[in-house]
């Protein structure tokens, strides 16, 4: 990566009256009309609490559609930053409080808005994609934006119409995306520490141990990962794999917060983390995404009682930004009336 980052250490959770702190947060839910939008990686006290209270756990394109079509005047979102920003600049009226701000995201953090707009200038013949993991300005400067949910058909209806793109920040899901669609691609050099960490070589012994599991990959993992994969995809998918394919046992590389919708969808299924540390190496982040890990139900009920952290951006950068995420949003649309033939899709 040509930024370097660093990468917090969790803090040990403190005891905590779990029952109590959900009860409050759902009563400040309601008396704030707040909706709680959470992450797949988020912790699973999280995850159920947006289930059970009318919001929303989903992968980060999903989040953004939700939070924009929901009626809740206040947004609570737990996930990153970047999944913040997003809510923020689809709904200025709207206040969007985060657990912590301090979540980011090694993405976020390796496409500094300054170069990542040199880069653009240098190259100004090429359509600017960037991965919804990046900062407002970043965004304020792409033509598109794109999650991991959209990216391959994306890049497929702009080299269709002859664009060159310029791709950022993960190195990873760009290669990815380059060899699957064959567009003419040039890369930002940025990577996700979590699914950087995922080992070939001791994905092939794991594989081997366990010819009938079915092996699904993010595509922020190295290639020698997806090379191995029978499904590639965004958390949503991966989810749906492991709910629709027949095998037994899933062999999964991402963040491990998704075995919990992941067994809620197939409580049968055996789910096995992939490798994160080689032979001579030991992990580092070890499949759990450490700012995802930011968010807890403490937090959580802290900022609903205080009314903040508030996430704020400044009007020129929001409206800047505006346009890329909401072709995004609309591009998904029509997809979405594409492949299930309904208008109101
Ligand atoms: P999804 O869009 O697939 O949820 O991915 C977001 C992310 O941060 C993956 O690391
Ligand atoms: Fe960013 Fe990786 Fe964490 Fe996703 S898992 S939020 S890409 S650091």
């Amino acid at each position: 990566m040509n930024v370097s980052v660093t990468v917090p250490v969790a803090a040990a959770p403190a005891a905590v009256d779990e029952g109590a702190l959900r009860e409050r947060v759902r009563t400040l839910l309601a008396a704030r009309d707040a909706v709680l939008v959470a992450h797949y990686y988020t912790d699973a006290a999280l995850q159920s609490l947006a289930e059970e209270t009318g919001g929303c756990v989903s992968d980060s394109l999903e989040m953004a559609r939700f939070g924009h079509d929901h009626p809740a005047t206040t947004l609570v979102v737990a996930g990153v930053r970047f999944m913040g920003e997003t809510a923020k600049i689809l709904n200025p009226e709207k206040r969007v409080l985060m657990p912590t701000l301090e979540a980011t995201c090694s993405l976020d953090l390796g496409c500094p808005a300054e170069r990542f707009s040199a880069f653009c200038d240098a190259h100004p013949d090429r359509t600017v994609v960037v991965y919804a993991n990046t900062s407002a300005a970043v965004k304020a400067r792409a033509h598109w934006v794109a999650t991991s949910g959209i990216a391959l058909d994306l890049v497929r209806h702009l080299a269709a119409r002859g664009e060159k793109i310029l791709w950022a920040p993960d190195r990873y899901l760009g290669d990815y995306v380059r060899h699957q669609t064959g567009a003419d691609m040039l890369l930002w050099d940025g990577a996700c520490i979590v699914h950087e960490e995922f080992k070939g070589l001791e994905l092939e012994e794991l594989r081997a141990r366990h010819p009938e599991a079915r092996v699904l990959v993010h595509p922020e993992s190295p290639a020698a990962v997806i090379a191995q994969a029978d499904v590639v995809g965004s958390t949503t998918a991966l989810i749906e794999a492991v709910r629709t394919l027949a095998a037994p046992r899933f062999i999964v590389a991402t963040d491990r917060g998704i075995f919990y919708r992941m067994r809620q969808v197939a409580p049968d299924k055996e789910l096995i983390e992939a490798p994160t540390a080689g032979r001579s190496a030991t992990c580092t982040s070890c499949a759990h995404c450490p700012w995802m890990a930011m968010n807890s139900l403490q937090n959580l009920a802290a900022t609903l009682e205080h009314g903040g952290p508030e996430i704020h951006i400044d009007e020129a950068t929001r409206a800047r930004a505006f346009e890329p995420i909401k072709r995004l949003l609309d591009f998904a649309a029509a997809r979405r009336r594409i492949v299930y033939g309904n208008n109101d899709a």
